[in-house]
């Protein structure tokens, strides 16, 4: 934390946080009415009463057999996963066909940690329809199942639990108080070390430090690996989701997603967004990964069921099939590349001179990447271009959605470390 100092950092946060109390308090009761609208009696979506359906997509020849592309998808976006490309890709696909998205409002989550109720959802009546829901959530099958067509595919990404304790550990640990009294550089490697003297299950904002992918899923991120819970727990979650993407493996991960959507390459394009500037990633040692590992142990058997359906699911798609699909995905990212990006790659926030194209930074930080569009641009590329280049809030407002929540929260996070006392 370059320039800022200990207790007047510490007093600072302390501040930060009874703030976004308070906020969180106002906002629950400003939507106090909104939410006692329980929702459980609430009759499931009727597409023949969907007020927009989407324009007939064309047919076209995908791999050997014809297939109509699909347009209702549920994506559970997970924390620090790669999800924010996908959500690009998504944004994109739904604008492109004129689909209903359940949007949240006010902010670029439904009330997350809470579990997702239809109620949170913006413009939402019993009864109605939309097309794809993606943003932040604490999954809840059945209450998503109310909004969206019974043929909606559900999808979801994993990453490595160890990497993905690293990152979240990285990105949140400064809104995190149970964290706030580890001294010394390393704080993660301390973490580990004794988990349990830092960590108390109900503590604010105490699930980004473990099991946050059970968490996310709706699950109780609390329990052991060895809990029989666990294994029933992933047995029903792999019946409710379709298709389970790896962030290790994203480029495969999206020929099989357009595989099962039956979508065209061109919607799979993307550039890497909410990426980390490399210095900040702490490569993790043998030892801390197997740490993190057995701490994060439910998620962790997580991953590797899914791990073992998705190379079942290539294997079925065909290996060979699956190595031309990459070679043709990199070959027209690469050209997209070249066409969209100024220098090519990806730079530092403070070197982005357009601020539709900014990211979102964690709380006194400012490690996440972003682009500069193309000076000089093919007119029939820049709209494309510069979809793919906006970042996830910059998109949500074009697409209509009132971010005021996010805006102010965004704005307080900063006073701490702007204020330096
Ligand atoms: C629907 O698609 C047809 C051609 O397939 C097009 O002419 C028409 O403008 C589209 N309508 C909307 C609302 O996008
Ligand atoms: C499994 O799912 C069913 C409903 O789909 C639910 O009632 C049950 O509690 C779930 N069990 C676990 C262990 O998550
Ligand atoms: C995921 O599956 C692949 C293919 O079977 C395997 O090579 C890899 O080691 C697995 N990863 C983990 C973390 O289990």
């Amino acid at each position: 934390m370059p320039g800022v100092g200990g207790r007047g950092c510490s007093r600072g946060l302390i501040l930060w946080f009874f703030i976004t109390n308070i906020l969180l308090l106002l906002y629950y009761i400003t939507h106090s009415a909104h939410m006692t609208i329980r929702s459980s009696q609430e009759p499931t979506c009727l597409p023949s009463l969907a007020k927009s359906q989407p324009n007939a997509t064309e047919p076209f020849q995908s791999g050997e057999e014809k297939c109509s592309p699909k347009v209702n998808v549920m994506f559970l976006k997970t924390h620090k996963t790669a999800s924010s490309t996908i959500l690009n890709i998504l944004f994109r696909f739904g604008e492109k066909h004129r689909l209903r998205f359940a949007f949240p409002d006010g902010r670029n989550d439904f009330l997350y940690p809470s579990s997702f109720q239809c109620s949170q959802v913006k413009d939402y009546r019993p009864g109605e329809c939309f097309n794809i829901i993606c943003n932040h959530m604490r999954f809840d099958r059945g209450e998503v199942a109310k909004l969206l067509p019974p043929d909606a595919v559900y999808v979801s990404i994993l990453r490595d639990p160890a990497d993905l304790f690293e990152s979240s550990f990285h990105y949140y640990h400064r809104t995190i108080p149970s964290t706030w009294r580890i001294r010394g550089n390393d704080q993660l490697a301390q973490f580990l070390e004794h988990p349990q003297r830092f960590y108390h299950p109900g503590a604010f904002n105490s699930f980004y430090l473990k099991n946050l992918l059970f968490f996310d899923f709706g699950l109780d991120n609390n329990l052991e690996a060895d809990d029989p819970r666990v294994t029933t727990a992933i047995h029903n979650l792999s019946k409710q989701l379709d298709l389970v993407l790896i962030a290790e493996y994203f480029e495969e991960s999206l020929i099989l997603l357009k595989d099962v959507m039956c979508w065209t390459m061109e919607d799979i394009l993307y550039f890497k967004l909410n990426m980390r500037k490399s210095s900040s990633v702490s490569q993790l040692t043998s030892d801390l990964k197997a740490k993190a590992l057995q701490w994060n142990g439910a998620d962790w058997k997580l991953y590797q069921h899914f791990n073992a359906t998705f190379w079942a699911r290539v294997e079925a798609f065909g290996r060979e099939r699956m190595k031309e699909e990459v070679e043709e995905l990199r070959r027209r990212n690469g050209q997209m590349k070249v066409t969209c990006i100024e220098g090519g790659g990806a730079v530092e926030a403070r070197n982005i001179q357009d601020k539709r194209f900014l990211p979102w930074q964690p709380v006194g930080d400012s490690s996440i990447l972003g682009y500069n569009l193309r000076k000089t641009i093919d007119p029939k590329f820049r709209t494309i271009c510069e979809k793919m280049l906006t970042p996830e809030l910059q998109y949500l407002s074009e697409l209509g959605v009132n971010l005021w929540v996010t805006r102010l929260w965004g704005w307080i996070k900063g006073v701490p470390f702007r204020m330096r006392w």
